[in-house]
């Protein structure tokens, strides 16, 4: 088998962004009653806002009559009513109330008329929008469909916990994002720090992966030594019952969850595509470690913000190289993982498109190696 892989052959644009799936939108506190935001996901522009009663809601952000960002209207907490011609749409359902320039005799049903309307939920601190396959039509009569699934939560453990979040926007597609949250082989390089690690505490690892729905598992391990994990729960525990899993599931989710005793954390990553170059990185973390440490949280959320900017600033730079669409390899077994995210991408688009069903990239249980 050819060990390095052509990227770009694995890199079709179209099929770039997946459509069907719930995505976040933005963190939940930062909409409030009262005021609209807009938005763009999946090149989608979208207005978000709550109505008095705290619901949230999403419409297509442009006229069904004649395009105008509805995110310009006005906003009574019940109505949106378009800037342009005053149009009225109920903001939960899009559908459409009032049309000022009818005469009464003018047969026009508006409650045919709908603003394009998507599903959206809160969950574990973000405002999550379904964003379905194929696209609510841009003008006309379209009221929301009930998603197919559920929203993805945070795993819990225990009664207790904490949360946190953190965000950054990265100038990459969403395609290189995943990869770069899925590559062992950067940490050395990216992640140094004196209280970390350093290239010199490269070793070589392996580890186990097994193929799971619509994703793969790095099955339960002790975490590394030179890792993050590894350094913060040795504090708490015996260092051989700490146990990590990482699950990777399409379009775009990433789980972690490690465990020592009675302690735990959990996360879930998500890699959001904005436009089809940009995307936006979101972890909600969930934890009941730090319970006696007055500033455990900030000084957690201190560490994370610092990694997170560690690859930020990774991804910047590297779209200096990426815009000139050069060739690129995948190499086992570091890039193994990224190999299975376009494989299994690809296997889901291709049972959407023929109508059967997905055959996973992955037969089996996997080992690889590597050293980082
Ligand atoms: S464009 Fe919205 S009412 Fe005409
Ligand atoms: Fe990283």
């Amino acid at each position: 088998m050819n060990a390095a892989a052509n990227l770009s052959q694995h890199h079709p644009l179209d099929a770039l962004m997946l459509f069907g799936f719930w995505y976040r939108a933005m963190p939940s506190a930062k909409l409030t009653p009262n005021r609209l935001d807009k938005i763009t996901l999946l090149e989608t522009p979208l207005v978000l806002g709550r109505d008095a009663r705290g619901r949230p809601f999403a419409l297509y952000d442009a006229c069904p009559h004649r395009g105008m960002p509805l995110s310009y209207g006005r906003w009574d907490g019940t109505e949106l009513e378009c800037s342009y011609h005053g149009w009225k749409f109920e903001a939960l359902s899009g559908q459409c109330r009032h049309i000022p320039s009818l005469t009464s005799d003018q047969p026009l049903k508006i409650d045919r008329i709908y603003a394009g309307s998507y599903a959206c939920q809160d969950e574990d601190g973000y405002l999550w929008v379904f964003v379905p396959d194929p696209p609510p039509a841009g003008a006309g009569f379209t009221k929301a469909g009930e998603p197919p699934i559920p929203v993805p939560r945070v795993p819990t453990f225990g009664e207790k916990f904490k949360m946190a979040y953190l965000t950054a926007d990265l100038p990459a597609t969403v395609d290189h994002g995943i990869i770069g949250l899925m590559d062992p082989a950067h940490g050395p390089f990216v992640h140094r720090a004196w209280w970390w690690r350093t290239r010199k505490s490269i070793h070589q690892k392996q580890k186990d992966f097994e193929p799971i729905p619509l994703g793969f598992r790095m099955s339960a391990h002790t975490p590394s030594s030179n890792s993050a994990p590894y350094k913060l729960l040795r504090l708490y525990a015996d260092t051989d019952s700490i146990t990590t899993t990482i699950d990777f599931v399409l379009p775009n989710q990433r789980y972690e969850t490690i465990r020592a005793g009675p302690y735990w954390f959990a996360s879930l990553t998500t890699v959001t595509p904005v436009t089809r170059d940009r995307c936006r990185i979101d972890v909600v973390a969930k934890y009941n470690v730090f319970p006696w440490l007055p500033f455990g949280s900030r000084l957690l959320k201190f560490f994370f913000a610092k990694f997170l900017e560690q690859d930020r600033r990774t991804m910047e730079k590297q779209s200096e190289g990426l815009k000139y669409k050069p060739h690129l390899m995948l190499i086992d077994d570091a890039d193994r993982p990224a190999k299975w995210y376009f494989q299994i991408k690809e296997a889901y688009l291709e049972a959407k498109r023929s109508g059967t069903a997905m055959r996973h990239p992955m037969t089996s249980a996997v080992r690889l190696q590597w050293r980082s």
